[in-house]
């Protein structure tokens, strides 16, 4: 008998171009794993149309409709629960979890965020880039825990920051190499290869000083 997939839950808030990623590398066998939810708390959210498109079952929870953080969470938890996934993907996801909800799911849970962390952590980490004068910009993979864009790198994919970026173009070079990079973190989390233990991210068994880097060279910067 084979090994059942991985089975995915993926919490979007908006576009959901990870997402797509992540199916593509799934429909063209890169990556062996099932996406068994995809849980939107942005009623309108364009990812939603790309998961009902794969015939994929969707689920609204809007933040604004519960009393607080706590009730919100408690509904999240309920509705994942109805989908048992070994792990919680979060791709483009704007909801600040808290520390009993990534408890819950720690070691199971990671996130991709638009910087070379801890570099740029929260939001317009592009333009931000750009007024520090970064060379070199890029995506991170981590495990989620209580700090807010802090828990354990996994890997990086880095891209150069060129004369006349601006913003957009730097997010857009940016977003190609997440593409890449989040459905290859899966896909070892699929393999056994990749866990949590304690602090440290352990790849093969062993525990990685730094995140796995990427080197994503693009040239096409329009
Ligand atoms: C990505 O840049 C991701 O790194 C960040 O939010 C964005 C989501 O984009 N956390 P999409 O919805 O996957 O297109």
């Amino acid at each position: 008998m084979s090994t059942p997939l991985l089975r995915l839950a993926v919490l979007i808030s908006g576009r959901g171009s990870n997402l797509q990623a992540i199916l593509d590398a799934i429909a063209a066998g890169r990556l062996a794993a099932q996406v068994v939810q995809v849980i939107s708390n942005r009623p309108g959210a364009a990812g939603l149309d790309l998961a009902a498109a794969s015939g994929l079952p969707t689920a609204v929870l809007d933040h604004r409709q519960y009393p607080d953080r706590a009730a919100f969470e408690q509904a999240l938890i309920a509705q994942i629960d109805t989908a048992q996934p070994d792990l919680l993907v979060l791709a483009g996801f704007m909801r600040v979890l808290t520390a009993d909800f990534v408890q819950r799911w720690r070691g199971r849970l990671i996130n991709i965020h638009p910087s070379l962390l801890p570099a740029f952590a929260g939001l317009d980490t592009h333009a931000r880039a750009l007024a520090a004068g970064a060379t070199e910009h890029g995506a991170s993979v981590h495990f989620v825990t209580a700090a807010v864009d802090g828990g354990p790198l996994i890997a990086q994919a880095r891209v150069p920051v060129m004369a006349d970026d601006t913003p957009d173009s730097l997010a857009r070079r940016v977003l190609c190499a997440e593409h890449r990079l989040y459905p290859q973190v899966i896909g070892w989390y699929a393999a056994g290869r990749l866990a949590l233990d304690g602090e440290a991210v352990l790849l093969d068994g062993l525990p990685r000083k730094l995140p796995v880097q990427l080197n994503c060279e693009m040239t096409d910067h329009a």
